[in-house]
Parts: C-alpha cells; structure tokens; sequence
C-alpha cells in the first residue's frame, strides 16, 4: 500500500494550479443520467473518486470517453470528459459500488426522474458520522414518488405519468439532498421549491449545467431554489468549477510552514469565511489576476476560534487542516465541529506529532506548541489524512503518512504539486 514520506521544514514557495472540485464534478457526472445526448465536462480532476463514479454510471449504460487534449503527468491540466447516457439499461445501483462512495447514492434522482424507477443501495463513504439519506427520501416523496426499504436497498418508483413538481423543506442543510432534489425536480412536471437548500458553489455548478441541459432553475445560491421541471433535457458542455477545499487546503499548508505560494485558478468568492480567518489569523490573502496568493512571512500565528457551518460560513471539509495549523498558533484555539458527529478522528494522530488537543463534545481546544515532531500518522478520511500532510510539512523529522488512497480520492497529485514549492514529499509506493 503507497505512502507518503515528508521530511517537514521547508518553506513553500511558487505556484500550485488547483483542480476542478471534486464535490462538484460527482454531480456534474452524475447529471449525465437526466439525459440521451452527451454531456461533455471539462476541467475534471484525476481522482480515485471520480474513476470509482464512472465504473458507477458504466453499469447504468452511461458511455465515458476521455475527450480533446489530455494533459501531460505534470501540466496538471483537467480531463475533457464526455458522458453519454443514451440507453439506460439498469436502474440498480448496487451495494458493491455505492458502499465504497457516498456520494453515488445520488443517481437516485436522475434515475427516478429519467426511468421512474430506481433501486439504490444505501450508501457508504467516509468514516465521519452516521450520515442517513432521510432528507433524500423525504424530498423525493415531495415529487410524488413511492419509497420502499428493502434489505438494504431503497427502491423508489415514480407515479405512472412521472414525478411531479411540489415543495420540498429541508430540516437541515444537505448538500447531497440538494443536488438530488434539483435534478429530480428538473424533469417533474410542475414547479417545485426548495426551501433550507445547500448555497455551497458546487450547488450552483450544478444548477448552471442543468441550466445549459435545459432545465429552469431560479435562486440556485440562495436559502430557496425555484424549478420549473421541463419535459426532457439536452446535452451540454461545461467546465468544473476550482476545487475551494483544495484551494483552502494549500492555504492553510503555506500559512503552516510560512512562505508565499500563488494558488493559480482559486477563486476567493468560493471559499466563504474560510480566507477571512487565515487573516484574522495573520496569513496575507491578495487576490490575483489568476488566482488568489497566500503568503506568511516571519511573523507568528495568532490564535482562532471557529465554528463549522454551511456555506457561506467556514467549511467542515476544511476543519481538519485549520486544527493542524491552530496546533502552531501561538496560544489557545477552538474550533467547534456543527455539520458532522465523528469528525475528529484527526485529533489523536495529531497528538502523535506532539499536537496538544482536548476534545469536549462538539468542540476542540488547541494549545499551540512551538514544535510538531515527525511521526507515522494514519487518517480515516480525506480531509483527516490531508491534516496529517500539512502538519508533517512543518514538523521536526521525518512523518510518514500511511492510507494514501484516501488521500488519491480527493487530492490531485497532491505530492507532486507540493514539491514542486520547495516541500521535501515523496510518494512510496509498495
Ligand atoms: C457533502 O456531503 C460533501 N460531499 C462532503 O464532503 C461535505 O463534508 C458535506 O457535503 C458538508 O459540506 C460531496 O459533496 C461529495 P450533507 P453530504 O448531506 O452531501 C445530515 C469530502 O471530504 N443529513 O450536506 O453527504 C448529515 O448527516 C466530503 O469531500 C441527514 O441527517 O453532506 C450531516 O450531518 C465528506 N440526513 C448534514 O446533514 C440526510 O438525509 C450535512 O450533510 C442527509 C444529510
């Protein structure tokens, strides 16, 4: 099994490029379902996540070619992909498949929208807290479908002349039960409103591509999305927005070992409140010509006091790596964790490089050290491992990071984009 082995120490300097986010190229994929014609998407990234979603969509018939240019190993340019669902030919998705990504439990609503029928395993994912699929099944009954669970798989069938409009409230924010619910409300007939709806950037990606396919959507971005659902939709073309948490994690990784790093193709509108405290917590952040810079000279780490939230307050995708970072501050930290139950498996691997965290309930107070020491690390999550990354780039030694296909799910290239500023990362492979 690979590992990464990072000698900490080294300050980052030059030019990362960000990828296409991951979090959005799933449902951008996933939308080829809604349709016969093609649906070509640019900026992909390369991720075990999105190779895993195309065998996912291969076994509903959806054709995927790799389309136009392909970058070479170290342009980091994205993948031009085009999805082509001509014929569905199976509406079960199965518990092989979906156990190992949460995030193709989704194929639900186009499925349902499309066929009028869907049967989907639930769903698995990362290590970080129960995560049901209620909102999911509620939302869909909204539109008028039927919803059975049945050994572990939820079969749902439309009514015979199809889902229609009606008025879906979230009790709490889902990213995931927006999506659906937007793509399922696409091809319902009638209008339907979403109230409580996700306003992270990745709901908007998706609301413009369905928007491009034909679909009328209003408010995507906002608290309440309006649909009116159109009988069929097109193919369309369309290009993945930059990846925030990556962006946020760079970062935070910059502001760790101190340095200047321009983050090409970031965006900072994308990243909500998640810039406002790496400067409150004394990172310089300029916004670019092509992209945001994140630069931190001599000066120490002040320390934060941060609570997770959905967009536009600071992301959980990110927690992880702002402990790493409040464990350098000079001084006491909280961060408080609202969105996700069991999202500190980070905590007691930090410990292991010296980190100082006490955990009570929700929350995490971080007594900043002046030194992490190397160490062998190993993380449950994505975002968990990648905190692991960040703390070994500054920690005394040597750190090996094991479990790396967590990492190669949400990260592209992530040890060669570090050390090409200056970090002393390898991968081993074996
Ligand atoms: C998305 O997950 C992201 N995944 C997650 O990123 C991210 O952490 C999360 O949104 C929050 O921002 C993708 O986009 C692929 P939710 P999702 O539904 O949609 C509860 C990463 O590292 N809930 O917004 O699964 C749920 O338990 C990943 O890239 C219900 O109770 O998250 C959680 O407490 C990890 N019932 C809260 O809502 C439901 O039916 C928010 O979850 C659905 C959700």
């Amino acid at each position: 099994m690979d590992r990464i082995r990072i000698v900490g120490g080294a300050k980052l300097e030059g030019r990362i490029p960000i990828s296409g986010a991951k979090n959005a190229a799933l449902p951008l994929m996933i939308a080829s379902l809604l349709t016969p014609y093609t649906l070509t998407l640019d900026n992909l990234p390369r991720l075990a996540d999105v190779v895993l979603l195309k065998r996912i969509l291969g076994n509903h018939g959806v054709e995927v070619t790799v389309a136009g240019k392909r970058a070479s190993q170290d342009e980091f340019e994205g993948d031009s992909v085009r999805l082509t669902a001509g014929e569905i030919v199976d509406t079960t998705a199965p518990y092989d498949l979906v156990s190992r990504m949460r995030a193709s439990f989704w194929v639900i609503g186009p499925l349902l929208a499309r066929m009028g029928e869907a049967k989907v395993s639930l769903p698995g994912g990362c290590a970080i807290g129960t995560r049901p699929v209620d909102f999911f099944l509620d939302a869909l009954k909204a539109l008028g479908a039927t919803i059975d669970i049945e050994a572990g798989y939820v079969l749902s069938k439309a009514p015979s002349g199809g889902l229609k409009g009606g008025r879906i409230t979230f009790p709490k924010v889902s990213v995931g039960a927006t999506h659906v619910a937007l793509m399922a409300a696409s091809l319902a007939k009638g209008e339907t409103v979403i109230e409580n709806a996700a306003r992270e950037p990745e709901i908007v990606d998706l609301a413009d591509c369905l928007i491009k396919m034909g679909a009328k959507i209003e408010g995507a971005g906002s608290s309440t999305i309006h649909i009116q659902g159109v009988p069929s939709l097109s193919g369309a073309r369309h290009s993945v927005l930059p990846d925030r948490i990556e962006t946020g994690t760079y970062a935070m990784a910059v502001a760790m070992t101190g340095g200047d790093i321009t983050l090409e193709g970031a965006r900072r509108d994308l990243l909500g409140s998640a810039f406002d405290v790496l400067e409150e917590a004394g990172v310089t952040v300029e916004v670019t010509n092509d992209g945001v810079r994140v630069g931190r000279n001599g000066a120490g780490l002040r320390p934060m006091n941060v609570t997770t939230e959905p967009f536009p307050g600071f992301p959980t995708d990110l927690q992880a790596q702002l402990m790493a970072l409040a464990c350098r501050a000079e001084g006491s930290s909280k961060i408080t964790e609202t969105i996700f139950e069991n999202r500190f498996m980070h905590v007691q691997e930090l410990a292991r490089f010296g980190a100082k965290i006490h955990i009570d309930g929700r929350t995490a107070t971080i007594e900043g050290v002046d030194t992490l020491k190397g160490a062998p690390v190993m993380a449950t999550d994505l975002r968990a491992s990648v905190s692991l990354v960040i703390a070994g780039l500054v920690a005394e030694g040597e750190t090996i990071v094991n479990r790396v296909y967590h990492l190669d799910r949400g990260f592209e290239r992530l040890e060669a984009k570090l050390s090409r500023c200056g970090a002393t990362i390898e991968r081993l492979t074996g």
